[in-house]
C-alpha cells in the first residue's frame, strides 16, 4: 500500500487501497444506443453504485471518482445543467443507501461555483454519512488538480517550503475535504489514456490502469481485474527492487 501523505489518516480508510476512477465513456455509451448523453450519465450513476458496493470486497477503503471537472463547465449548457441536476438528485437518493452500507461520502473540489441546491445536498449528504467506516467514497465535483495546487500554494506564506504533509493538508482544505491517503491505483475507463487534471499530487506513485470498457458497462468483475493487475505490479517508490537491494 502507498505511504499516506497524512501524518494521521482521519479514518480507518487509510489501511486499505485508495482507488481513483476517471469514469469516462458515458456519452459514447449513450450515443451507441441512439440515446441522449444525459442517459449515459444516468447509467453512470448506476455503475458507480455497483462499483461502490463491490469496492470493499476488493480491499478498497477509499474510492475517489471524477464526476465533474473544472473544464467540464465548457460543455454545452444543457449537459452541464443535466449533470448538476443528476448530482443533486443522486446525492439525495443515495444517502440512505450509504448510511446502510457504512459508507462515508465526501465531495472534493470547489463549491463556490455550484448551484446552491447542490451545495445544500452536498452538505446534508456529508453530514448524514460522516460516521461511515467501511468505504470512504469521495466524489470530485468542479475539480482541477492544477487549480487546487495553485490555490494551495497561494495559502503558504512561510519562507521555507511546506513539507509534503503540510502541503497535502492545505490541498485538502482548499478542496473542502479531509486529507486522503495517496492513490494506489488509478483506473480510467472509456479507452483514453490520460490523467485529465485528476489528483495529480495524490497520484504521484499511483499505478495506472486503462480499459476500453465504457463506464456504464464497468462492473465488479472489471474492478476485480484491475485490482488483480495492481497486485501483480512491483511498487518501488523510487527504491530498488527487493532482490537487487540485497
Ligand atoms: C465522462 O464521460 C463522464 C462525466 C463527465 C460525468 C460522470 C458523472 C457521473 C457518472 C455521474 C456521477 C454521479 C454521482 C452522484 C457521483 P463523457 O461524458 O466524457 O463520455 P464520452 O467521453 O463518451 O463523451
Amino acid at each position: 500500500m502507498a505511504q499516506s501523505t497524512s501524518p494521521s489518516p482521519p479514518l480507518s480508510q487509510g489501511t486499505g487501497l485508495h482507488v481513483a476512477i476517471i469514469m469516462d465513456g458515458n456519452g459514447r455509451w449513450a450515443a451507441a444506443r441512439g440515446r441522449p448523453r444525459a442517459m449515459g450519465h444516468a447509467a453512470g450513476v448506476t455503475a458507480l453504485r455497483r462499483i461502490a458496493e463491490a469496492a470493499p470486497l476488493h480491499g478498497i477503503t477509499t474510492l475517489t471518482v471524477y464526476a465533474f471537472s473544472a473544464d467540464n463547465w465548457n460543455r454545452p449548457r444543457s449537459e452541464v445543467a443535466a449533470l448538476m441536476t443528476l448530482l443533486r438528485r443522486s446525492l439525495a437518493t443515495e444517502v440512505d443507501r450509504c448510511v446502510r452500507n457504512d459508507v462515508r461520502l465526501s465531495i472534493v473540489g470547489r463549491r463556490d461555483r455550484l448551484p446552491n441546491p447542490l451545495v445544500r445536498a452536498i452538505e446534508s449528504a456529508e453530514e448524514a454519512t460522516a460516521s461511515g467506516r467501511r468505504l470512504w467514497l469521495r466524489v470530485a465535483v468542479d475539480y482541477s488538480a492544477r487549480d487546487s495546487m495553485a490555490r494551495a500554494a497561494a495559502c503558504w506564506s512561510q519562507p521555507l517550503p511546506p513539507t509534503r504533509e503540510e502541503f497535502a493538508a492545505i490541498l485538502a482544505a482548499v478542496d473542502a475535504s479531509p486529507v486522503a491517503p495517496d492513490v494506489d491505483l488509478l483506473i480510467r475507463t472509456g479507452g483514453e489514456q490520460r490523467l485529465s487534471d485528476f489528483l495529480l499530487w495524490e497520484s504521484a506513485y499511483a499505478e495506472l490502469y486503462f480499459t476500453p470498457r465504457m463506464w456504464p458497462d464497468f462492473d465488479a468483475a472489471d474492478l476485480g481485474r484491475a485490482v488483480a493487475e495492481y497486485r501483480r505490479r512491483d511498487r518501488r517508490f523510487g527504491a530498488l527492487p527487493q532482490a537487487a537491494a540485497g
